[in-house]
């Protein structure tokens, strides 16, 4: 057994890491046929500055020595402090319950880099293009009657310096960031794979740098570096929509990189950013904007800019910036990154000369072209999600973000052109400008997202719910790009808060998203206002207190999203960095509303796109919305109550006593105020019984009686939902818990209107943001906000993951050092399988029902791990494991549990689990 998948701060060896005390995390790679039920007793981790040393076992930076511990993940450098830019290996042997010291881990590789771990080792100037003026320009919103005016800047500035090296390096490392948006390159290529860098934080705050390892880049003799800059989030258009609104942080596009490289003495030749830098304003990028699209003129490209030998004598010198001293900091997450190339699955040509290929998939990115032309052919790419009955593009639900790219050819043969500084949300691209019907191989779909692997699979017996999976993974790394926004095609694009904390759950099933989350729990104390209001969405690019701030369900995210965090992966620091920021917030509330009734609040979205709003014929026009003020409590006591847990656990006893009491106190007021004498909660709506027994706020006695009138108000809609963004996920989790299993399936298999099946039956393959964005017969929704990818109602992936397949956090043993297996068949459903691929491991689950009546269960627990398995069993004599009566069996001890379910507590080990019908 050896350690292996070795991790710093989650990340496999990541390069300008400026964290001064990284966590490291392993798992025991247990292999086939091992014993069951290992569990790690020890561990000893050392960090090195010599990758021998530290293959060989040997800390010369640091030795944890032999730790009597189970603990994996989040082992905590103690050492003496990082230095800038030195890279530290690290190596960890591990002790188990059935073996002796482990070998050291060989895997490869196990470093990281550290970055800038003093400001003063950032030596780079801030540069930027020389004049330059901004023009205004007429854009027009599809839901506006007047066109609107927009700035735009000046072509994107190239950027460039030629350096000198005596010799090969032994090592180099480049340090890269600008306000605005940059793509930076190396001797002629593009310096790693990142995209849209440095990524979205409140820029007054802090902005992200990255760091790439470029030794393999540059050589001895003449190398050159080239920068091309544009606005990005920065000084670009943004949402959420209605105005138009820029240059929020600022309008110069500007540029700070530093390239350090070492030679085998140890000297270190610096080239940074400065005064000696040319630029040239007259490339080919012409304008590029997030909402707008790109323009790319290829007569303007500068071949051979980005390598040394280039004549550059009519270009300027750059001018040095001495205004802008942002707080630089190192990006903790994965970039963004291109994750999949997509091929149309049809072409048409509702007009002549303009086709529409069909990518299969809603999807964020860009197209890549490979076009024939002429020098001054214009090729025009429109993006759009969805087609118009006559099938031309339907662009109505853009409002502004137009999401159009423009190619100028040179006529220098067959060319290839993507955009850099933009992306789009599209299914359908329509091509205009071409010289020739375009061959299906010359388009490609590139799909991109901070998220680009999934750890996770789930299938099973109905089709429809796999589309439906699918669906809600596209939909997710559709809208995590930088942050996790509501939509990525519109003029919104936020990292509204709602919709991140109702979706987080089902986003630690789908991925690994601590950094990312871990990154925008830090972008959400930027956006915190003085007196504790967390903000709608962060960035919030507004001056505090003016808007989209402190409304229930939305800040909550400041509490519920780190809490998530932690239970997924175990992860404590995130929430000691949060701590004084949560109970800042939840002090406001309180202070705000001493009646303990919310309803002092920024604003109140209430359980936004409920039933109510939806259009249709025959479906009712009310009776879906909890009123506003009994889901805006529902949040202060789900709050409270979190922030006291978190308290508990950190060892804030007194406060985590107070906080106890608030929640309490707060879920009494809930239910003096907002439940009558006969248990009816204001409103009678599905989602007011979902929200009060997810939140756990009814006392227990009056659970059954709330869950039967949940029942009742769905027989009010015929069957069908009536909930919205943030109760249609309490409501299958409840229904499952409290004994209406099969009526949750039935409302997940649905596929009459509104359900998801009937978003699937019309094509989706990404979620809608309204239930009846689409209605066959009817049409689109208000083309106001009518988005086809946006996460929130996808929360039903928690439900397929944790309740149908049967895979959950355990929350008192977090990071999966503990799960509960409950599969729960139920519905047309016969079978489900699927992992996560968690921070001890993989964890499997594959479960059927047999043609005898009887469950078969396959589990497969990771080393250092433990789980409850829950059997839909009349007995323990019923159950067989291995084809041996599972008491006989090894590694597992059972339980009779209550009503007819028997509880199987395993170790790490694969059990194959039969219960007779
Ligand atoms: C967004 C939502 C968001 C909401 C707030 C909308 O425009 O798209 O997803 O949560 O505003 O009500």
């Amino acid at each position: 057994m050896q350690p292996s998948d070795l991790r710093c701060e989650y990340r496999v060896s990541p390069v300008g890491l400026d964290v001064p005390r990284p966590r490291f995390s392993w798992i025991l790679d247990a292999g086939p046929g091992a014993p069951r039920g290992i569990v790690q007793v020890a561990y000893q981790v050392v960090v090195s500055t010599s990758r021998d040393r530290a293959a060989a076992g040997t800390g010369d930076t640091w030795d944890s020595g032999r730790v009597e511990s189970e603990r994996s993940s989040h082992v905590i450098y103690d050492g003496p402090p990082l230095r800038s830019h030195e890279t530290y290996h690290w190596n960890v042997r591990v002790w188990t319950n059935v073996a002796g010291a482990s070998a050291w881990s060989d895997v490869e590789p196990a470093w990281w880099v550290a970055g800038i771990m003093n400001p003063g080792d950032w030596r780079a100037a801030w540069i930027g293009a020389p004049g330059g003026t901004h023009r205004a320009v007429e854009v027009r919103s599809t839901t506006k009657p007047a066109p609107q005016r927009v700035l735009r800047g000046p072509p994107s500035p190239m950027l460039r310096v030629e350096f000198e090296l005596a010799a090969a390096p032994v090592k180099a490392i480049l340090y890269a960031t600008a306000l605005g948006e940059h793509e930076v390159r190396l001797n002629g290529r593009r310096v790693g794979d990142g995209l849209l860098q440095p990524g979205w934080t409140d820029y007054h705050c802090r902005v992200q740098y990255q760091a790439h390892d470029v030794t393999g880049l540059v050589h001895h003799g003449m190398n050159a570096i080239g920068a091309m800059l544009a606005d990005g989030w920065y000084a670009g258009l943004l949402g959420p929509g209605d105005a138009v609104r820029q240059h929020y942080w600022g309008k110069e596009r500007r540029f700070s990189c530093q390239l350090l490289a070492w030679d085998v003495s140890g000297a270190v030749t610096v080239v940074a950013t400065d005064g000696s830098w040319r630029c040239h304003g007259d490339g080919p990028v012409r304008d590029a904007d997030h909402f707008l699209g790109e323009v790319h003129d290829a007569r303007k490209e500068q071949p051979g800019w980005d390598a040394p030998g280039f004549d550059d004598a009519s270009w300027e010198p750059v001018i040095v910036d001495e205004r802008v001293r942002p707080r630089l900091l190192a990006q903790r997450d994965e970039p963004v990154r291109a994750f999949a190339t997509l091929s149309p699955v049809a072409i048409t040509e509702p007009a002549p000369g303009v086709y529409i290929a069909d990518m299969g998939q809603n999807m964020v990115g860009w197209c890549e072209t490979d076009v024939d032309g002429q020098a001054g052919d214009e090729i025009v790419l429109r993006h759009g999600e969805m087609l118009e009955e006559d099938g031309t593009l339907h662009v109505d639900n853009l409002r502004l973000a137009a999401q159009v790219d423009r190619f100028v050819h040179d006529g220098r043969g067959r060319r290839t052109f993507h955009p850099r500084f933009t992306f789009h949300g599209f299914r359908f691209v329509e091509i205009s400008g071409l010289r020739g019907r375009p061959d299906p191989s010359s388009i490609r779909g590139i799909a991109i997202s901070s998220i680009t692997t999934l750890a996770s699979a789930f299938s099973c017996s109905n089709p429809m719910l796999d589309r439906l999976w699918s669906n809600i993974a596209w939909t997710a790394r559709d809208n995590m790009v930088s942050i996790p926004t509501d939509c990525p095609q519109r003029d919104e694009r936020m990292g509204w808060m709602g919709d991140a904390q109702v979706f987080v759950k089902t986003a630690t099933f789908l991925a690994d998203v601590a950094g990312f989350m871990s990154k925008f729990t830090v972008d959400m104390r930027d956006a915190q206002g003085e007196d504790g209001q967390y903000a709608d969405f962060c960035p919030h690019p507004f001056p505090e207190h003016v808007t989209f701030v402190f409304s229930p369900g939305w800040a909550d995210c400041g509490i519920i999203l780190p809490w998530q965090v932690h239970v997924a992966y175990g992860d404590t620091r995130i929430l000691e960095e949060h701590y004084e920021s949560m109970k800042r917030y939840v002090d406001l509330i309180h202070e705000e509303n001493p009646g303990l009734v919310w309803t002092h609040y920024g604003g109140n979205y209430g359980d936004w796109l409920n039933g109510d709003t939806i259009k249709a014929a025959g479906y009712p026009a009310t009776g879906g919305e909890i009123p506003k003020n009994a889901f805006a409590t529902a949040f202060f006591a789900r709050s409270a109550g979190l922030l006291a847990r978190v308290a508990r656990l950190l060892g804030k006893d007194t406060d985590a006593d107070r906080y106890g009491k608030l929640a309490a106190a707060v879920k009494a007021k809930f239910n003096e105020q907002f439940v009558d004498e006969h248990g009816i909660i204001a409103g009678n709506t599905q989602a007011g019984y979902a929200i009060a027994l997810g939140f756990d706020l009814l006392p227990e006695g009056a659970r059954a009686g709330a869950a039967r009138r949940m029942v009742d108000a769905i027989a009010a809609y015929d069957g069908r939902i009536s909930t919205g963004f943030i109760s249609t996920i309490q409501m299958l989790l409840q229904l499952s818990r409290l004994g209406y299993h099969d009526l949750a399936c039935q409302l997940v298999e649905s596929r009459r209107f509104p359900s998801w099946g009937y978003t699937i039956d019309q094509g989706a393959t990404t979620i809608w943001e309204r239930w009846d964005g689409y209605v066959k017969g009817r049409g689109f929704q208000d083309k106001g906000m009518n988005s086809f990818n946006h996460y929130s109602i996808g929360a039903v992936g928690e439900w397929l993951f944790s309740t149908l397949l049967g895979i959950d956090f355990d929350e008192d043993a977090p990071g999966m050092k503990h799960v509960i297996i409950k599969p729960l068949p139920g519905g047309s459903i016969t079978w489900a399988k699927g992992h996560l691929d968690a921070m001890h491991g993989r964890i499997a689950v594959a479960w059927r029902v047999n043609d005898a009546g009887g469950f078969e269960l396959d589990v497969d627990i990771p080393a250092n791990t433990t789980a409850s398995i829950h059997l839909p069993a009349k007995d323990v004599g019923s159950i067989t494991e291995g084809g041996v009566p599972v008491e006989q069996a090894p590694g597992i001890a059972v339980e009779q549990g209550a009503g007819g379910v028997v509880v199987a507590c395993a170790g790490s080990g694969s059990y194959r689990l039969a219960c007779k019908g």
